[in-house]
């Protein structure tokens, strides 16, 4: 076979399993756009306070490319770092309440930098079962033992520390990108304090916390300025003698060029924002729309188990055709057999957008709305 034949049959492979997927322009500002000729509101995009496009984080985007270029050229270490880029690791880290941040271009990179940089044969990393993708890649990359425990078994974790003589690293999101259920930050800080881990809490989804209290032990939050922070890179946030270590040794951080001055800008002026009134004004708006949907659900990313692919791309176009964009997940982004629309609010969503949703919804599933 040549190579191109050899991807024509993992193609049909692909497609006969009901998992191929193809990229499809989104043509919008905010929730409302054109996709495949249709008008729709989206559900499926991480911007969940609508910074991504609030006047004063595009203004900020827009003057930083002024100053300094679209690009800056080079890696952070050689001449690529500007004072956009210093300035918004203080605020990362005064907002993360920690010594030190560490930009990288992307939350997924930012996760691959972490555990190559820190892992080694000798350690232990455990992670949960449900982590993201970035999160299982980094553990390939970082040479160490890896042990996967059950979804959100604080109790294993506590049992797997106890078992290993050396150093370890517990690993997890804190909100779980396709179930938006939250990990039991207390109980495995715990851990990690007793047996004297490092605790790295992926908090790209966090935007209405859990804040976790890991005061007394040694930690790192990964996060991402692609998500509520409405830009793109990604960061960790920790005590300087680590930041400052990853700084020379994490690869995904040395060998690429800085993100872009607007990223940073764009970013930095969200990270104001957010702490802002007006950010508490916009997670008290996210937080009825997610009540309005799932009364109580923790986060933004309400998920629809459905089963099979079939049902869940059936499903999602049924909803498209009402004009509702609402992604299909399926393997490998989810477990074999838990296909599932994936639901993300925005508090720049409408109330009355919410509520049409959620009406077809009922009716995709066969419930009284
Ligand atoms: C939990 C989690 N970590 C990391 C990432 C990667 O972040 P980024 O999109 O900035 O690469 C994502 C999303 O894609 C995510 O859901």
């Amino acid at each position: 076979l040549t190579w191109q034949e050899w991807a024509q049959a993992e193609r049909a492979a692909i497609q006969s399993a009901g998992l191929w997927r193809r990229v499809r322009d989104f043509d919008g500002r905010g929730p409302v756009g054109t996709i495949d000729g249709r008008r729709v509101v989206s559900f499926a995009s991480n911007d969940y306070l609508g910074l991504s496009h609030h006047p004063a984080v595009v203004a900020a985007a827009r003057a930083a490319a002024e100053s300094w270029g679209a690009g800056a050229g080079s890696a952070r270490l050689i001449a690529g770092s500007r004072p956009i880029h210093s300035r918004l690791e203080n605020e990362l880290a005064s907002w993360k309440g920690t010594e030190r941040a560490l930009l990288f271009p992307s939350g997924f990179a930012a996760n691959l930098g972490v555990l190559s940089a820190l892992g080694a044969p000798d350690v232990l990393v455990v992670s949960d079962e449900l982590n993201h993708a970035s999160i299982i890649d980094a553990c390939r990359l970082s040479r160490a033992r890896i042990v996967v425990f059950p979804h959100r078994d604080a109790d294993a974790v506590e049992n797997l520390l106890a078992d290993h003589d050396g150093r370890a690293i517990v690993v997890t999101d804190s909100v779980f990108s396709m179930d938006g259920d939250i990990a039991p930050l207390d109980a495995l800080t715990e851990a990690c304090r007793r047996h004297r881990a490092l605790l790295v809490i992926d908090e790209a989804h966090a935007v209405l916390g859990p804040e976790g209290d890991v005061a007394g032990i040694d930690s790192l939050r990964v996060g991402t300025l692609s998500k509520f922070l409405g830009a793109a890179g990604g960061f960790v946030a920790g005590p300087a003698p680590l930041i400052d270590l990853l700084t020379n040794r994490a690869r995904p951080f040395i060998f690429t060029t800085a993100g872009s001055p607007a990223d940073a800008a764009a970013a930095g002026a969200a990270l104001r924002i957010v702490r802002s009134e007006e950010g508490t004004r916009l997670r008290a708006r996210l937080r009825t729309l997610i009540d309005l949907l799932e009364p109580g659900h923790p986060s933004p990313i309400i998920p629809v188990v459905l089963g099979s692919e079939e049902s869940a791309l059936a499903a999602a176009a049924t909803l498209f055709d009402r004009g509702f964009l609402v992604p299909a997940i399926r393997p490998p982004s989810v477990p074999p057999d838990t296909a599932r629309l994936r639901i993300t609010l925005s508090a720049a969503h409408t109330e009355e957008q919410v509520e049409s949703l959620r009406r077809a919804l009922a009716e995709v599933r066969g419930v009284r709305a």
